[in-house]
């Protein structure tokens, strides 16, 4: 078995930084990140830069990075704007993102989740005219931070919404970190009779501690494709209660433990997670990236 590592740490990570980083750090923490052997890291996002600062300098990150085979830099895309200045920057890879919770996706991104897949649309279409592939995110998949639960057939309906529009790949978060193996469970089962594994990812952030579970309870049901961020970076300023994300070191750790292959070496991820940690002046949560500090 073998499963692939999505890397978004620059992305979920670095949005939640109070501070602002600058472009020449970001652009070697996501160098040694693909030193570490992982393949598809999301860079940055073509979003308002009034609504998320630190990562205003999208353009300038691109520009920074060396194209390297096998290796796909990512962004976040919200509409045609976003998509425009992608292109511009010769991003060959995007993220379109909604949710499954209306609350949580007029927050996020001042639209409702008709609205967004109409958003959607026009970028999906440029992608196709310029061999840009594209992933689709929903967020809020498990528990909203403003609607409390969120039933399973919204999660079905915006997943093949997205499918249906094109992405290649759907990313099904837990925003807020609250979810349980139960939820993954119910929740990703029923999406997996809609949708084929392979094309489902799993977005854990790790508030309340299980996103290791949840990532045991996807595996159970044959998904291949999850996401972290290094060190345990991450948030979503849009989602009060959110925290980092499920740390690279920790799911690589249990995925070579139970002789799954993801191509990632754990000690090089763990030296690029301590080169940002510096930077920013404080300790990452992630447990595998604390250990291998000595
Ligand atoms: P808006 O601000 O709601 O409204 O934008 P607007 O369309 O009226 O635009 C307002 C201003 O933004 C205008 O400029 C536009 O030109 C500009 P002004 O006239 O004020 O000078 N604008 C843009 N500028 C640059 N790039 C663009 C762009 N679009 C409009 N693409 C928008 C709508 C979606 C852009 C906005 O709401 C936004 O940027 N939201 C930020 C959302 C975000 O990045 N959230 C965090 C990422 S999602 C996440 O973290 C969850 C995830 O990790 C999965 C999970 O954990 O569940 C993916
Ligand atoms: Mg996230």
């Amino acid at each position: 078995m073998k499963v692939k590592v999505v890397e978004v740490g620059p992305r979920d990570g670095l949005q939640n930084e109070p501070e602002s980083i600058a472009s020449q750090d970001k652009i070697k923490f996501i160098e040694a990140l693909a030193d570490a052997g992982l393949r598809e890291i999301e860079a940055s996002s073509f979003v308002n830069p009034k609504r998320i600062p630190q990562l205003a300098d999208a353009a300038e990150v691109f520009a920074g990075l060396k194209p390297r085979q096998g290796v796909a830099y990512s962004a976040l895309v919200p509409n045609m704007k976003g998509m425009e200045r992608a292109l511009a920057c010769g991003v060959r890879r995007v993220a379109v993102f909604t949710a499954a919770s209306e609350t949580f996706t007029q927050r996020n991104i001042g639209m409702s989740i008709g609205e967004s897949l109409d958003a959607f649309r026009p970028v999906m279409e440029a992608a196709q005219a310029h061999g840009v592939s594209v992933r689709g995110y929903v967020s809020t998949c498990f528990v909203c931070p403003y609607e409390g639960e969120i039933s399973a057939e919204n999660v079905v309906r915006v997943a093949s919404d997205l499918h249906a529009l094109g992405c290649d790949e759907i990313s099904l978060g837990d925003t807020i970190g609250a979810a349980a193996p139960t939820d993954v469970q119910r929740t990703v089962g029923m999406v997996l009779s809609a949708l084929p594994a392979k094309k489902i990812a799993l977005h854990f952030h790790d508030t309340y501690g299980t996103a290791l579970a949840n990532v045991y309870a996807g595996l159970q049901l044959g998904i291949t494709t999850f996401d972290s961020s290094a060190g345990g970076l991450g948030g979503c300023p849009y989602a009060p209660g959110a925290s980092g994300n499920l740390a690279t070191e920790d799911l690589v750790y249990l995925l070579q433990r139970m002789g799954i292959e993801c191509g990632v070496d754990l000690g090089k991820v763990a030296e690029a997670s301590s080169g940002i940690a510096r930077i920013l002046g404080r300790d990452l949560p992630g447990k595998q990236w604390k250990r291998l500090q000595g």
